[in-house]
């Protein structure tokens, strides 16, 4: 690859950890997605949250619905499901006959609709074990929920109280680390032994890889950069960055696009995510060229996911090309709107 390249191609993309909500508003989120990405793993904290293959098989009519009324039959949904306190081995099993792509572990109150999450993990022994006996992934939003523990530590503390923990229970378990944020994090990850096994991955966001926590007060309040984990100081946005562009197939693409309309997020409490999905893309492809591993991208984004999840890559190619493309300052969200992330700005690269 030429050293500054103004085109790349490269093998669709999966973004292995989204947010599409429900009814209205899912449409016009799914379509950006649909316009990058080939799959999705959909994560389950609707409100009620899915924590059956029943609400999962419904949430997936739903969703196929929608698909169809927009004309997209190129995009597939991975459906995940929530774990609480009382799921069974039972439902576990059931899950992996339906062909659910994983189960989602939010621990209770760690962040948007959490409430129904686990309170703690030995209620959970049972789905565990059979989790680990099926194969079946564990995705988990790392922070510890205690409210002595200082925001910005809540994921390094997760590590040594619950994950740590739950790998030496569990060493067979396949577990990703979801959207990781902190030096911390990506060396945990970097380094876990696993005897050769498959069983530890993360993702990582774009925000997290372009921005350290300066942006949420940059000039003033900026709610549309408040996300959980939220954003940390500079030597983890580095690390993070290492860790993505490494090459190492323990690192691959989460978006993590997590929609909430202007007015939820511009308010006296204001509700956490961002919205990275219309050219989640092209952010990506920003913060690998910042270091000079635009090469790198394709494993991160398009090989890494599937394989973790042994699922089959994409074929099909795509084109990122470096030419500048204006963000709107909002985006139609159902009867609402949404600031996507860089509103107003102009990104480098998008989508040929
Ligand atoms: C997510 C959401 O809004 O559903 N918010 C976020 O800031 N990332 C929940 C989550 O993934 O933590
Ligand atoms: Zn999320």
């Amino acid at each position: 690859m030429a050293t500054n390249p103004t085109q790349i191609e490269l093998i669709q993309p999966d973004d292995w950890h989204l947010h599409i909500r429900d009814g209205e508003v899912m449409k016009d989120v799914l379509a950006d997605t649909a316009r990058q990405f080939a799959r999705a793993i959909i994560m389950p904290n609707l409100k009620p949250p899915v924590t059956t293959v029943d609400l999962a098989n419904a949430y997936h009519a739903r969703i196929q619905e929608k698909l169809k009324a927009l004309g997209i039959n190129s995009f597939t949904p991975l459906m995940t499901l929530y774990l609480t306190d009382n799921t069974s081995a039972d439902e576990v099993r059931k899950a992996n006959v339906a062909g659910i792509a994983a189960f989602k572990l939010y621990p209770a109150g760690a962040t948007t609709n959490s409430d129904a999450g686990v309170t703690d993990l030995k209620h959970c022994h049972d789905a565990l074990e059979a989790m680990q006996a099926v194969g079946m992934p564990l995705l988990v939003h790392g922070e510890v929920t205690s409210s002595e523990i200082d925001i910005f530590d809540r994921e390094a503390v997760f590590i040594d109280q619950v994950l740590e923990p739950l790998r030496q229970d569990f060493p067979e378990l396949k577990i990703v680390f979801e959207h990781i944020t902190t030096l911390q994090a990506a060396h945990y990850v970097r380094d876990a032994a696993t005897g050769g096994k498959n069983t530890i991955g993360a993702t990582i966001t774009p925000q997290h890889l372009l921005m350290n926590r300066n942006a949420i007060f940059s000039g003033g309040i900026r709610p549309h950069h408040y996300c959980l984990p939220v954003l940390k100081r500079e030597e983890h946005r580095i690390a993070l960055l290492e860790a993505a562009t490494s090459a190492n197939p323990r690192f691959f693409l989460g978006t993590d696009s997590a929609p909430h309309s202007k007015g939820a997020k511009e308010t006296a409490c204001g509700c956490a995510g961002c919205y990275s999905a219309f050219n989640a893309l092209g952010l990506y492809a920003e913060a690998f060229e910042s270091v000079g591993k635009l090469d790198k991208l394709e494993g991160f984004a398009s090989f890494f996911g599937p394989d973790f999840y042994s699922l089959p890559r994409n074929t099909k190619k795509i084109t990122l090309v470096k030419q500048a493309q204006s963000i709107p300052h909002e985006l139609p969200l159902g009867d609402a709107t949404i600031v996507p992330l860089r509103a107003g700005e102009t990104i480098a690269w998008s989508l040929a």
